[in-house]
């Protein structure tokens, strides 16, 4: 098998960039259910065949330590075989989780061996005694089982993927503490009364005991650092194998905002600065946005200089508009609602997730609401892939400007080109559309190339100029293979007013001023 170059992140006109074949990459993706990569022939009859026609170019998908090492120290690849094989025939590339010691705050993929041994395998702890469904990331020798089986995992890939169908690899899933602040297990509660480590004194500038440090949040700044180590142990361990960029993502902080209702000590925005320092072979920590604030959340996650990446997210009709802006919006590395599968499943094939599960993950079930989602995502997929290589030749002068909404109470937004003032009207959301929002690329002095969804567009010149601004020819088309493939030319009544409608129209714009 041919080897390529190894999938990378790396800067690239400012802002850290995937480059996968030695090209700037971006993944326009989408995760699958979380047993779905267990069977092969589910694989084959629901998810490949539905997740063929959305415009995708990478799926994101389980690796499961249950599997691959079902009696300790006996591995058995073959369901990273069967993804290897099936995503290289339908031409998509993979991102892989590790699904290990950790799964949405609890232990439930680690291996039957494990489970069994609670004695070895210890788990956290409440203040009560009462035990947690969770091993602690104090529990050194899980930690070196999960940092073995992950290193086998990564030699598995280095020796079978020469072509790199692998692009990435998320370690662990939505890591953290559900239940308590805080792990109370003799040994974490022997740490905690130790004091800060040197490392975590020397981050923060501080000293004396957790308490005196964090006040109020010392549960949460110690289980960082805790389940941030482990990680790095982890990942650490697997990059020295086979280099791949590696992340690690979060379940975020929501209401009633107390850790242990979300995950304490899981990568949210205030944990930043413990994840990066303990876990520096992490290039990035990753949102999964099931909250209604998309396009601020993924604002929140490029802060710290932290690359965007979107690895599960909403799957309503609104993930079209925020596909768009997270890629010329937040310059991201890619974006993939989760469950993608049932974008284009028969409904009543749909397994859904019983509401119990859903208020137990904290998951607003609008979320889930897929009307209208698979042609939508698709055209702003194909729209992306088109318009990538003119946003690599526009963005370092500043030419390209994305918009979205990001409240109902916003009227509009004006965008400040070089010459012209772009009024954005934005129109009403409604049920099973998407979100207002869009991109403006200024491919010349006086011209534009606009990508909108429900908004009215008004040009005028620049604010105290004295000028206003004519628009001279309106065309709808498309832009591909690097260039404008014009359509209708729009004049008379249907150059009255710009106006864009619930999907993704193209428009070139020629204007004056005077
Ligand atoms: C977030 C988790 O990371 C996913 O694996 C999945 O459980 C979804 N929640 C909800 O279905």
């Amino acid at each position: 098998m041919e080897t390529k170059q190894l999938p990378e992140v790396k800067m690239f006109q400012g802002y850290q960039t995937l480059f996968v074949d030695e090209e700037p990459y971006v993944i326009l993706g989408g995760e699958v259910h979380n047993s779905a990569a267990s069977g092969e022939a589910y694989m084959e009859e629901e998810v490949w065949p539905n997740v063929r026609d959305l415009g995708m170019n990478t799926v994101v998908a389980p690796v499961y330590w249950e599997c691959i090492e079902p009696k300790q120290g006996a591995f058995d690849f073959s369901t990273v075989d069967d993804l290897l094989r099936q995503a290289r025939r339908e031409n998509l590339r993979l991102v892989l989780l590790w699904f290990g010691l950790w799964k949405n705050a609890e232990s439930m993929y680690v291996p039957t061996w494990m489970k069994r041994d609670r004695k070895t395998y210890f788990h956290c702890k409440k203040a009560s005694g009462e035990e947690l469904p969770v091993i602690s990331p104090f529990c050194k020798e899980a930690v070196k089982q999960d940092r073995e089986a992950f290193t086998r995992l990564m030699a598995y890939l280095k020796e079978q993927d020469g072509c790199r169908t692998v692009l990435m690899v998320q370690v662990e899933n939505e890591i953290g503490l559900l239940g308590s602040e805080r792990d109370d297990s003799p040994t974490a509660q022997e740490a905690f009364l130790a004091g800060m480590p040197k490392e975590v004194e020397e981050e923060f500038r501080l000293s004396g005991s957790w308490q005196e440090a964090f006040g109020e949040e010392a549960g949460e700044y110690f289980m960082a650092w805790a389940f941030a180590k482990a990680v790095e142990e982890i990942a650490g361990a697997g990059k020295r194998e086979y280099p791949l960029p590696m992340y690690t993502n979060a379940w975020l902080e929501q209401f009633p905002w107390r850790p242990g209702t979300y995950p304490s000590g899981g990568p949210v925005r205030k944990m930043f600065r413990m994840w990066k320092a303990m876990a520096p072979s992490l290039f990035t920590l990753a949102p999964d946005i099931y909250v209604p604030m998309v396009p601020e959340t993924m604002d929140l996650y490029t802060e710290l200089d932290n690359p965007l990446f979107v690895p599960e997210v909403r799957k309503d009709a609104a993930c079209a508009t925020n596909a768009l802006y997270a890629v010329f919006g937040c310059h991201g590395i890619g974006f993939s609602p989760f469950g993608v599968e049932e974008l284009n499943m028969d409904p009543e094939k749909i397994d859904r997730i019983p509401p119990e599960v859903m208020a137990a993950l904290n998951i607003d079930p609008a979320a889930f609401d897929m009307e209208g989602s698979a042609e939508y995502l698709k055209r702003s997929y194909e729209l992306i892939k088109n318009l990538l290589p003119l946003y690599y030749r526009l963005r370092p002068d500043g030419d390209v400007h994305a918009f979205i909404r990001k409240d109902p109470r916003e009227q509009g937004t004006v965008v400040h080109a070089k010459g012209y003032d772009i009024q954005l009207d934005y129109r009403r959301k409604e049920q099973g559309k998407p979100e207002t929002g869009g991109v403006i690329f200024q491919l010349e002095k006086d011209v534009f190339l606009i990508a909108g969804i429900m908004c009215g567009i008004t040009f005028h010149g620049k604010m105290g100029s004295g000028k206003t601004a004519e628009l001279i020819r309106l065309e709808e088309g498309e832009w591909e293979k690097g260039g404008w493939k014009p359509g209708r030319i729009l004049n008379g009544d249907e150059k009255m007013f710009v106006s864009c409608k619930d999907n993704f129209v193209l428009y070139r714009v020629e204007l004056l001023t005077v």
